[in-house]
Order: C-alpha cells, then structure tokens, then sequence
C-alpha cells in the first residue's frame, strides 16, 4: 500500500510545467508574450493531473534537430472537457515497434492556458540517427499519440557526411486545397529533413476550418522540420511596419487590433504550434538562424518577411514602390541580419562546408514580371548578397524559395547581366531554385468560378511567354500549372533538384508526377547544360543561344 502511493505521488510530483516551452516567449525581450508558470502553477494549486482519456487530433511533430537533439511537439485534447492540467510522456525509441527501452523520455504537463500546447527538446540523441517518437497519457500508458519520425544531423565537423537531402515546401493554404504534398514525400521516403520556406499556415479562413494553426496539422509527421516563416504566418504581404490590410492606424479586416498587436499574437501562435526552438533569446522576435550537416553543407535560413523588411507592395502603393526600388538603403532584412547572412556566407565557405543552401521566403532572381514584392523590389540588397558571392569567391551557393505559388528555376548573375552567357550559364554567381504552393493557387491564374484551376494549355502558354520575355534571360523554366514541391540532394559532386507536380489539390490523393530534374554540378555556381537534361514533363524550358 504504502509503496504504491509513494509511487503514485511521485509520479505526479515529478511531472512539471517547466519544460513544456509552449509557455515561454519566442524572446527574452518581449517577456509580455510569455505566461507566467507561477501563476499556472497556483492556478492547478491541486497539483493533480487529468486522469481520463486523451485525444490527438492534430497528430505529431518535430523540428529544429541539431547533432544531439530536437524539439518535439504535439497538442492532446481531454476527451471529455476538464479543468485540469494534462500530464503527457514524450518517448524517444531507436525502434517504432519497442516503447520499454527508451533513448529518452521524460513527464510534463500542459495546461488549457496555453490551449494545450506540448513543445519539449529531447536531448542526449546521437549524430546521424534515425529515432521515433510518441506521447502517451500519463494516467494510462496504452492512451498513445501517433508515432511521430526524425533524424539527427551531423556534427559539425563530420567529414564523412557524403549525402543530404530536404524536401521544400512552400504556401500551404487549408482553405484552397489539401496537403497532398507533405504525405507523397513522406510515403517515398527518400528525404532527410523537411525545410518550409513559409506561409505554412494562411490568416483566412475557410472550408470547415476556423482555427488556423489547428487545421495544418495532417501528414507531417514523418520528418524533422525546418521552418521560416513569410507574410501570411502574420498577414498578407508583410513589411516591418504593417501588411497589405493593416498597420498601426488600420486594424485589417481579420483582426480588430492593430499591427503590432496583431503581429505579437501571431508569432506567439507560432512558437506554440510548431516545433521551432527559439533561436536567440535576447533579441525581438528573431527566427533567422542556421544548421550544418558536417562539412557537406550549411542551411541558411532568413527572415525576409517579418523581422526588419522595408516598405513593401501593399497594393495601393505598387508605383510608390517602384519609384524606390533601387534605392540603396532598401533592405528586406535589416542590417543586423543582412551582417549575420553575409557572415554566415563567409564563414561557410572558411569552415570548408561544401554547399551553402540559403533558405527564403520571396523569389531572388531577377524577372520582369514587375513583382516589387520580391528582391526585384530591394535590388541594392540583391547586389550585396552577390557581392558577397564574388568578392569572397564562394561557390555552391543555392537559394530555395517560395512564397510565389509557381515553379521558377534560374542562375543567379548581377542585374545589369555583363559577364553572364544565358545559353551556357558562364557569369553567374548561384542557382535559385523556387517552388511551387502546397495548395495555394497558381499565381499564372486561377478559376474562381469554378474554384479550380484553367486548362494546363492557359498556364503552358504563360511559361512560354515567361522565359520569352526580355529581361528574363536568367529564368531556365518556370510552370504554373500544378502545385507541390521540390527536393534537394546534395552529394559530394553534385545538387539536384527534382520537381514533383500535383494537378489538383482539391481531393486528398497521391497522384503526382516528375515536372523537371536538375543538376548543379559543384563549384559550377550554374545550372548544368542542358538544362533538365534538355527534358521536361510540364512548364517551359528556355532556348537560349
Ligand atoms: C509505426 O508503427 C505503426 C504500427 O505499425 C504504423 O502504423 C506507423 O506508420 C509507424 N510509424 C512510423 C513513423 O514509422
Ligand atoms: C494604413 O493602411 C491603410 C489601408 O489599409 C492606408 O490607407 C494608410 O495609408 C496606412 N497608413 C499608414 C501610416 O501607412
Ligand atoms: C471585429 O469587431 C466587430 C465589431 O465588434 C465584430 O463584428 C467582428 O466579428 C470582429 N472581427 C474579428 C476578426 O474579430
Ligand atoms: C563568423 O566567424 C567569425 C570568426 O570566427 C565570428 O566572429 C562570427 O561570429 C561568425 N559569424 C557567424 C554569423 O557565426
Ligand atoms: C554590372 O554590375 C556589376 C556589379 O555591380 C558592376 O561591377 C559592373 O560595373 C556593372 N556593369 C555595367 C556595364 O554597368
Ligand atoms: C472557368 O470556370 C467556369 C465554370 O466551370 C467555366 O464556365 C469557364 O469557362 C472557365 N474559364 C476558363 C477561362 O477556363
Ligand atoms: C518561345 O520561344 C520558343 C523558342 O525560341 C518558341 O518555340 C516558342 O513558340 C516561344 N513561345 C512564345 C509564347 O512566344
């Protein structure tokens, strides 16, 4: 008797609230967006735990690995409404089928007041491992969540790293159509981490779904997630002072509060629903950040959207924007991040990291497709990122985007175009590859009568005229038809990037096809020729002589 209700009090003494970092603020510095675990505590002053059965509908996941640990996360819901915390248990196992010899696993609780959020880091793992996870009831250990995967990345200083491999998502939009794209990549497991370049979740609402973060939780749960955010995470088109529908003085027809409020509750949201660590504590709200995978390549991701962008495209004030585009001051980053970028460049390029992957939000090449919502609108920014290229001779650069809900692939040379050869690729400094939305339509055009997309025959003929466009003459391919996604392999000798095109997102399906495939080879800083092997299934490739 006695033993058992020592065992049964420890069980619940043990488990606390101090680990669960859905409670804390993204930043030290705005302490006003954490909540206080003291008053929590005295809140569930009972100090007793929820004992019936929990529910799981928004499923797993997990994110930010580094060499020896990653963040979990996960949202249970009481199967019947309780006042009480709930105690859950993470578990760590090298195996899906075994859950008694656990790597790691630890109790703690989360409470309605952070609507139950569930974010811990599993640490102690090590490099290059391939672990599975879950979260069981702490009153009833048969209650479990779904079995969750990740793997861990290199060290450092590994030099025996020969391959890695993303998978980049961009622009999942619940109320357009269904993540078809997160559940084909996951069912051909040939990915290593998952890397979201933005809008992983949309403000608006729709189709029998009006808690936003609640509805972007299906089929993600078979990788580890690399995430940054652009502007729908906040609203649409972001700046650092406002959006396209709000700022300080115009709250914005989806909240009633003003930008900054507006903005403070969305990454609040943020950091509760996804698996994100928070990246450096003593400054505001920071998300721009970086990982290595041993000496094989850096992934560096920015922050063009929300930390500290200049004036943007706000629709009604499209011409005010281009008369500014080439001013000198613009920055889509602030200079504090636009150092950090550049010195990450250089320093991947000392350190001996082979490719130096340079993960976005807006598409980076230069087009004339008058989008001043893109580096076209901040050239002098563009023309430092590839000064920095040139003048410290960095090769394998390649920058991956999104946010644009088309497929656009192009080598990276200055504006002004001098030394660089379209035919052959000669002078160029880096290779974009941009993808395509998981669900949002097509920026080529969209039936909204019908809801659904044109005819492939429309968007063929809008490619075509793409990459016949003067001033175009570093765009390669670019598609519109389809929705999806990319992925990233890199080797010791080459990148390639392979296309996967979806025709419709309006079911869930599998259907999905090969678009174009294309190879970087390394110290090359061009797209190979010819370029997709000279092949493609969908979109249009550029003839250039
Ligand atoms: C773990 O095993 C279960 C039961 O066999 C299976 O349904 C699930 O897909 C597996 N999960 C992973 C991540 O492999
Ligand atoms: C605020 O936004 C409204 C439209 O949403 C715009 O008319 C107004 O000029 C903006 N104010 C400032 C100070 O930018
Ligand atoms: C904003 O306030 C109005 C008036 O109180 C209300 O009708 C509307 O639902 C609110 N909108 C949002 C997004 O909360
Ligand atoms: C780059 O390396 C220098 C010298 O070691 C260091 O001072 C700097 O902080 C590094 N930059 C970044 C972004 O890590
Ligand atoms: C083109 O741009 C580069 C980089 O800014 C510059 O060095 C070069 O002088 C420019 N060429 C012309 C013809 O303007
Ligand atoms: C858009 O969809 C409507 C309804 O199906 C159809 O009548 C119309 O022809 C479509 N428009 C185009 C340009 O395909
Ligand atoms: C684009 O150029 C190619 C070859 O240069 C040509 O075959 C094609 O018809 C052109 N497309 C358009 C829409 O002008």
């Amino acid at each position: 008797m006695l033993s058992l209700a020592v065992l049964s009090l420890a069980g619940v003494a043990l488990a606390s609230i101090e680990r669960n970092f859905a409670y804390d603020s993204p930043s030290f510095r705005a302490p006003r967006l954490a909540l206080r675990r003291d008053l929590i505590k005295r809140n569930h002053k009972r100090w007793e735990y929820y004992d019936g059965q929990l529910d799981f509908p928004y499923n797993v996941a997990s994110g930010d690995p580094l060499w020896d640990s990653v963040i979990l996360w996960t949202h249970p819901v009481p199967s019947t409404p309780d006042p009480r915390p709930v105690c859950l248990e993470y578990q760590v196992s090298n195996s899906n089928d075994t859950w008694s010899d656990l790597v790691t696993s630890d109790q703690v609780w989360t409470t309605s007041d952070v609507d139950y959020s569930y974010k811990v880091e599993a640490k102690g793992l090590t490099p290059k491992s391939t672990y599975f996870y879950r979260f069981v009831n702490c009153a009833d250990k048969s209650n479990a969540s779904p079995v969750g995967r990740f793997k861990t990345t290199p060290t450092e200083d590994d030099e025996d790293v020969d391959k890695v491999s993303f998978g980049v998502f961009s622009c999942s939009n619940y109320p357009f159509g269904f993540f078809n794209a997160y559940g084909n990549v996951a069912r051909r497991d040939t990915i290593d981490y998952a890397v979201h370049v933005g809008d992983y979740i949309y403000e608006y609402q729709g189709d029998g779904c009006t808690s936003e973060h609640a509805c972007y939780g299906d089929g993600r749960d078979i990788h580890a997630w690399q995430l940054v955010w652009d502007d729908h995470e906040v609203a649409d088109n972001t700046w650092k002072a406002g959006s396209a529908d709000s700022n300080d003085t115009i709250a914005g027809t989806y909240s009633n509060v003003s930008f900054t409020e507006r903005k403070a509750h969305a990454v609040k949201a943020y950091f509760e629903w996804l698996p994100i660590r928070t990246v450096e504590t003593d400054d505001a709200l920071r998300i721009w950040r970086s990982f290595k995978f041993g000496t094989l390549a850096d992934l560096i991701l920015l922050d063009t959207r929300q930390y500290n962008r200049d004036l943007t495209d706000l629709y009604y004030n499209t011409d005010d924007v281009k008369a500014i585009q080439d001013e000198e001051a613009r920055s889509l980053m602030g200079g504090r991040q636009e150092n950090w970028f550049y010195s990450e460049l250089k320093n991947a390029s000392t350190r001996g990291s082979q490719w130096k992957v340079v993960g976005q939000q807006i598409v980076f090449a230069n087009l004339a497709t008058d989008n001043v919502d893109s580096w076209d609108g901040y050239k002098a920014n563009r023309r430092r990122v590839l000064d920095t290229i040139s003048e410290n001779k960095i090769d394998n650069v390649i920058i991956i985007s999104g946010d644009s809900h088309a497929n656009w692939v192009s080598d990276i040379a200055y504006d002004n175009k001098t030394d660089y050869n379209p035919a052959t690729g000669d002078g160029a400094y880096a290779v974009e590859f941009a993808g395509t939305a998981v669900s949002s339509p097509s920026s080529f055009g969209y039936n909204s009568t019908l809801n659904g997309p044109y005819p492939p025959a429309y968007y063929l003929a809008a490619a075509q005229k793409l990459v016949n466009t003067t001033g175009n003459e570093e765009l390669q391919w670019t598609e519109g038809a389809t929705r999806g996604y990319f992925e990233l392999h890199l080797t010791r000798s080459e990148a390639t990037a392979t296309y996967y095109g979806i025709a419709d997102v309006r079911t869930r399906h599998s259907d999905e096809e090969v678009l174009a495939t294309f190879v970087v080879e390394d110290k090359a800083n061009k797209l190979s020729r010819p370029v997709a092997g000279g092949k493609v299934a969908g979109g249009a490739l550029a003839q250039r002589t």
